[in-house]
């Protein structure tokens, strides 16, 4: 049985106060759900998380990272800087870092040798665009993302890869993509896997979903069997909604 993973993205929200209000409302809240819960707080406000939520079973994960192991890079934080605070996943590969960013495949895919060298998990996104999806040509596009990014891992290096499909017209829009639409993707993700990978690596991968993941849309989507959680962005900001969608399997 794969890991069902819930993980909310706080992107560029909430200072150190707004931060420490967020964590007191979420150590309030009982999980009722199986689901592995993650939350990625900026970097100035990671290593308060981390210490916040040790005795929790909520992991504080890290929104980014750079492939270099340290050096003149400025402004820019190392996976050793990551997990000598306790961080041990990392999402890589965002829509947002792609686009305003620059982030390409092939960076991508050092960063993920980078966290995987350092034994950190990671939770790589990726998702066509509106004019993708509207020319019919999303499943090539996530196709080629997957394989520039990653089909050079070895099978046993999926052990610490989670896949987060986020397709980008449905980021921050409140436009989701319908259950359908995400369980189709999935299975097309999965089947991709399978043919590079076999079976064994493609069924026991978690696919999440991204995109305008709320309370009210979490159930059905997580109901569809290739959709194994969310990465949620918008809704993770308030704890109750964030916990509604963890317990929604
Ligand atoms: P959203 O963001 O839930 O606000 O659409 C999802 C994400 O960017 O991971």
């Amino acid at each position: 049985m794969r890991k069902q993973i819930v993980a909310g993205n706080w992107k560029m929200n909430n200072d150190l106060a707004q931060t420490e209000a967020l964590l007191t409302d979420l150590k309030k809240l009982e999980q009722t759900s199986g689901a592995e819960v993650m939350v990625a707080p900026t970097f100035t406000n990671l290593y308060h998380a981390f210490e916040s939520l040790k005795n929790s079973s909520i992991e504080v994960i890290a929104q980014n990272m750079h492939f270099a192991d340290k050096g003149a890079y400025t402004g820019e934080i190392s996976a050793g800087m990551l997990k000598s605070i306790g961080i041990k996943t990392v999402i890589l590969g965002h829509s947002e870092r792609r686009e305003y960013f620059n982030e390409t495949d092939e960076t991508l895919s050092k960063k993920v040798d980078t966290a995987l060298a350092n034994d950190m998990r990671v939770i790589f996104c990726f998702g066509e665009q509106l004019h993708d999806r509207k020319s019919g040509n999303h499943e090539t596009v996530v196709e080629q993302q997957i394989k520039n990014a990653l089909f050079h891992l070895e099978a046993s290096s999926f052990q610490n890869i989670v896949l987060a499909y986020e397709p980008v017209w449905a980021i921050g829009t409140g436009e989701t993509a319908s259950p359908e639409q995400a369980q189709d993707m999935h299975a097309f993700i999965r089947a991709s896997l399978a043919k590079q990978y076999g079976n064994d690596v493609a069924d026991a991968t978690t696919i999440l979903y991204g995109g305008s993941c709320k309370p009210g849309n979490a159930k059905e989507l997580f109901s569809k069997p290739d959709v194994d959680g969310g990465l949620i962005g918008g809704a993770s900001l308030v704890a109750e909604d964030f916990f509604a969608i963890v317990n929604a399997f």
